[in-house]
């Protein structure tokens, strides 16, 4: 099939090369020349495992190119896919939805043949009704014109595999005009089917209510198991072998009740800011009101790794601070509202020198945070600290030894914001190691 992707961020940029991956001829669209060229080069313009090779594998096949002209897309395909972003609005907790009008102000008027646009992005319930509404006045195709939702649940880091193997497909078509994208998306998605990928079909609402949904129940559980880290650090408990324990429970489930820092990155945070808001657009905003607890709960937990820094250090004041991780997560380049980049940021504010190293995301955290002084290895950021934060579970940090560091770190004190290192293995060692929630 021919298809389109508009947008080629960590959503796009893998649709596409994805897309092309499972055989179909694809078109990536972008305003941006500088991603543009590099992605046409063979280079992904962010760090996502695996994401690199399926591109260069499919642009070599003659199977995937790349235009900044909306019209060679309106002209090469009828299904188009469209995977901008969907930012949370400056002082606000809505989401932005410029991006996404923008696509359908500029595709629409193009389109002058039949043509079904699946929405991927994440958006407030009922945008893809108004955009179809928009589409259909805008296209000379008008009626011929549908606008289905196909949220994605992707997860940097597992991007590429999350596309190829989901746990599910979901789709949502407009019931009050049924037409053809049900049809297209099992010949799109037809690989995935064959290989008995659960494809729910839904309407428009509720396949927008899905995503939004499931981003704020993972945040939910999240939260949950950091604010019981709260109450174990109160009452001398472990949280990390009590998530063992209720983890074994299948109705609770072990995946995602890591507490640590919290969680952070371009999607979880604003998305259930962006649930409430239009929670209370539609006048439910009681409902969610828990979600707001959940997002305190979450900050709070920066606010405690900070608190942590100074107890350790006595004063931050002129205090000298190793940060190792930048990412909101492994195994990603990202640091849009990253955790650990936002602690690092706290703890620079109150006057302490605070030398950080990540293994990926060093370009994008100097673009964020150019105060910060950043160094080209854990052990380079370790030298002179007072106190060492881990603060992203790298694989090369939880590989660490006390051995590794034992020159550098003048008081032997370590903080573990994520739970991710052995605490018996760094007090045999004679280190001060002190994990969240636990003892
Ligand atoms: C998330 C959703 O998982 C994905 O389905 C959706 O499509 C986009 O948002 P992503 O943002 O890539 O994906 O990251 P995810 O793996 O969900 O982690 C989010 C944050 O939660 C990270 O900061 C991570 O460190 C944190 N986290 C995760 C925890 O603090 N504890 C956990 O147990 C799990």
């Amino acid at each position: 099939m021919r298809i389109t992707v508009f947008g080629t961020g960590y959503l796009g940029a893998t649709h596409t090369a994805c897309m092309a991956e499972l055989g179909h001829e694809v078109l990536g669209v972008d305003v941006d020349p500088a991603k543009l060229a590099k992605l046409e080069a063979g280079e992904v313009p962010f760090w996502e495992p695996g994401l690199e090779e399926v591109l260069q594998r499919n642009i070599a096949a003659g199977r995937l190119r790349f235009t900044a002209s909306y019209q060679a897309a309106a002209d090469f395909a009828e299904v188009h896919f469209l995977g901008v972003g969907t930012p949370q609005k400056k002082g606000e907790f809505a989401a932005d939805m410029k991006f996404v009008d923008s696509v359908i102000e500029t595709l629409a008027p193009l389109l002058t043949k039949p043509a079904v646009i699946f929405g991927k992005s994440t958006v407030p319930v009922g945008t893809a009704e108004r955009l179809g509404r928009m589409a259909r006045e805008l296209a000379p195709a008008g009626d011929g014109v549908e606008v289905a939702w196909n949220p994605e649940f992707l997860r940097e880091g597992y991007a590429v595999k999350d596309t190829l193997h989901p746990d599910r497909l979901v789709l949502g078509v407009d019931r009050a005009r049924p037409g053809r994208a049900e049809a297209l998306a099992r010949e799109v998605y037809a690989q995935l089917l064959d290989e008995k990928i659960p494809f729910l079909v839904t309407d428009l609402a509720t396949a927008e209510l899905v995503k939004a949904s499931a981003n704020a129940f993972l945040a939910t559980k999240i939260s949950f198991i950091n604010a019981i880290a709260e109450v174990c650090e109160a009452s001398g408990a472990d949280v990390t072998v009590l998530a063992d324990a209720i983890g074994h429970d299948e109705r609770i489930g072990r995946k995602f009740l890591n507490a640590g820092i919290g969680f952070g990155g371009g999607c979880l945070p604003k998305d259930i800011r962006a649930f409430m808001a239009r929670a209370g657009e539609l006048g439910a905003d009681q409902a969610l009101t828990f979600l707001r607890e959940v997002d305190n709960i979450n900050m709070r937990r920066r606010t405690r790794m900070v608190e942590l820094a100074r107890e350790a250090c006595g004063s931050l004041l002129g205090a000298r601070v190793a940060v190792l991780g930048a990412a909101f997560k492994p195994d990603s380049d990202d640091v849009r509202d990253s955790p650990a980049l936002n602690v690092a940021g706290q703890i620079q504010l109150q006057g302490a020198a605070v030398n950080v190293y990540d293994p990926k995301a060093m370009e994008n955290s100097r673009a964020l945070f150019p105060t910060l002084t950043y160094s080209n290895s854990a052990l380079e950021a370790c030298e002179g600290a007072d106190v060492v934060l881990v603060l992203t579970e790298w694989k090369e940090f939880k590989a660490l030894a006390p051995e590794d560091l034992e020159g550098a770190v003048r008081s032997k004190t370590l903080i573990d914001g994520r739970n991710c290192l052995d605490p018996e293995q760094w007090r045999a060692a004679g280190w001060n190691y002190r994990g969240l929630g636990r003892p």
